[in-house]
């Protein structure tokens, strides 16, 4: 899908978070192989008064994409337990960035990197108020990774 387009699933996302907190709404807008073809599914930050239990908008995109995939597999498939999404590409936009705002105001956090490294490996990320598309290895190198057989995609 097309850069743009996909941010601008993104920015609607983002109208849909729930930051009573912090006023800062954040949209994440994935995009996964599915028997269909490609869908896109979204995400949007949730708060908490915790505050540290503060759902972010990427990680709720990629528990929406995980359940997407696991639903595409037959219910009888011995392995759809570990059935991770093959995502081909993100977008995220933080919808209440200053249009100045430097990339750091914009980039994913730490823990939804790690989250990227697990479930979107392969994917290209576009954030908006960055110019160059991103690979994980532009977002996180070297990530902690468990040896052994990594999680089935829908294709295997
Ligand atoms: N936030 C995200 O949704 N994604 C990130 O990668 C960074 C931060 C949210 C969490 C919180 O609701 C708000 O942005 C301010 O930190």
């Amino acid at each position: 899908m097309d850069r743009d387009e996909l941010l601008a699933r993104a920015k609607a996302a983002a109208l849909r978070a729930y930051a009573p907190y912090s006023r800062f709404r954040v949209g994440a807008a994935v995009v996964i192989e599915t028997s269909d073809g490609p869908r896109v599914v979204t995400g949007a930050n949730v708060e908490n008064a915790s505050y540290g239990l503060t759902l972010c908008a990427e990680r709720a995109a990629l528990a929406a994409a995980c359940a997407l995939a696991s639903a595409d597999r037959p219910a009888s498939s011995h392995d759809r337990l570990a059935t991770a999404p093959t995502i081909t590409q993100v977008a995220i936009a933080c919808i209440d960035a200053p249009d100045d705002a430097p990339p750091n105001e914009r980039m994913p956090c730490g823990a939804c990197r790690q989250w990227f490294a697990e479930l979107a490996p392969q994917a290209t990320f576009f954030v908006d108020g960055v110019a160059a598309d991103l690979t994980l290895a532009d977002l996180l190198p070297q990530p902690f990774q468990l040896s052994g057989k990594p999680p089935t995609t829908r294709a295997e």
